[in-house]
């Protein structure tokens, strides 16, 4: 069923604000979404009815927030296909999750001269702390190859899988080529080849439907605040058995079961991975999020996503713009994510002239610094990224602002 996009429009306060005297025309959504009244009036609810810690008091407002909580697990679990809220850890941030599986799980299983193995399209945060991990233990850290500069070269991936890694670590989804990877497929070559897998699932989950009993990593991670959740909850979901086997990442509070002066026991999971006050509301907003996903159902919003994007890959043509990523005729492989590049003009000043017209998109390394500057050649790439509120109104804007682009820059028409 398509979204009725001007309805969505209304939830959503800020998209009725102007931005340099212009309406805000909202393009950033891979760095951050907007969130709908629904979300902060859940946030804002908890701090006016129900705030207090959880798994502490025992009095009636600590047992709410407490279930509240627990009831935000229960509903990312549902979510994304997995049984139990049990696997469901949360994090500040995806960043933040991956550290600790190469923290926590890193440490253990990789040794001096094992291989690690990720993409040349990954993240800073599924590169750099594989790197500290491979500096810790004397580790050698691999890459797949991409090719066209588009998608992972699978040949290539096998070929590598013969080093026998200990981890495999692949963002579902490319935050600057959009590239939709086979998550299935690469974890099952994983396993058969004895590595363990963990997908950056960061821009995957928000745009998509998602089963990870049909993926199968051994950890998935994601943001609350991609997919219209407050900022600070960053989810890893981990298969059970191996977070049961794995030490804590944190120590503190409330992730132990018994202190004495030199040593402690742990909590059951997920508990162990959380120590100290955790971001109640963060997970009270992020639960108002999925209710308002999946009431709009996560195949529509896939469908959304993929006319805008086939819609503005055909406008960015027409305009003459490099488009960087799997073009119109791979629309299945390809996410609401698009970045350019203009001939003469710099990522950063196209971003701030479109910004003097009122639209917001990023421009820059994109946090995948090896990605845009040794394979797709470029200093920084403008990027425009589409969420369930995007109109095919706002990329004509966008089009239409190239036009003042070319003029302030003085670029030949
Ligand atoms: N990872 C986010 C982005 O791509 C912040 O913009």
């Amino acid at each position: 069923m398509p979204l009725d996009v001007e309805k969505i429009r209304k939830d959503f306060p800020i998209l009725g604000t102007t931005a340099n005297g212009k309406p805000l025309v909202y393009l950033d959504s891979a760095a951050t979404s907007q969130k709908p009244r629904q979300v902060i009036n859940a946030v804002s609810k908890h701090y006016r009815k129900n705030n207090a810690n959880i798994h502490r008091g025992v009095y009636k407002l600590a047992e709410e927030a407490t279930s509240q909580y627990i009831k935000s697990k229960e509903q990312v679990a549902k979510f994304i296909g997995a049984d139990s809220y049990r696997s469901i850890v949360y994090f500040r941030s995806t960043t933040e999750a991956i550290n600790a599986v190469a923290r926590a799980w890193g440490d253990v299983n990789v040794d001096k001269g094992d291989h690690i193995l990720i993409t040349e399209m990954e993240h800073h945060s599924n590169i750099v702390p594989w790197q500290m991990l491979a500096k810790r233990k004397g580790a050698i850290l691999d890459y797949v190859k991409l090719s066209g500069s588009k998608f992972l070269d699978m040949e290539d991936y096998k070929s590598k899988l013969t080093s026998k890694p200990k981890m495999v670590a692949f963002a579902h989804v490319s935050n600057v080529l959009g590239t939709i990877n086979d998550a299935a497929t690469i974890t099952k070559l994983a396993h058969e080849a004895g590595a363990a897998v963990l997908v950056d699932a960061a821009q995957a989950v928000p745009h998509m439907p998602v089963d990870v009993s049909e993926i199968d990593a051994d950890f998935y991670t994601f943001s609350g605040h991609k997919m219209l959740g407050p900022t600070g909850v960053g989810v890893l979901y981990g298969n059970e058995e191996i977070l049961e086997g794995m030490a804590p990442f944190h120590g503190g509070g409330d992730m132990i079961r018994t202190v004495d002066f030199q040593e402690a026991t742990w909590n059951e999971l997920p508990w162990k991975f959380e120590a100290g006050t955790q971001n109640i509301e963060g997970a009270i907003g992020f639960a108002a999020a999925i209710k308002y996903l999946k009431k709009l159902g996560m195949e529509n919003v896939r469908e959304h996503e993929k006319a805008l994007t086939l819609y503005a890959l055909e406008r960015l043509e027409q305009a003459g713009v490099t488009i960087f990523g799997p073009g119109r005729e791979d629309i299945e492989k390809r996410g609401g994510v698009i970045s350019f590049a203009m001939k003469g003009a710099h990522a950063h000043d196209i971003a701030q002239v479109l910004d003097s017209e009122g639209i917001a998109i990023r421009s820059g390394h994109h946090c995948a610094m090896p990605l845009v500057t040794r394979i797709l050649n470029e200093p920084a790439v403008p990027r425009m990224s589409f969420y369930i509120y995007n109109t095919r109104a706002e990329i004509d804007a966008v089009v239409a602002a190239f036009g003042k682009v070319k003029e302030v820059l003085r670029l030949s028409a």
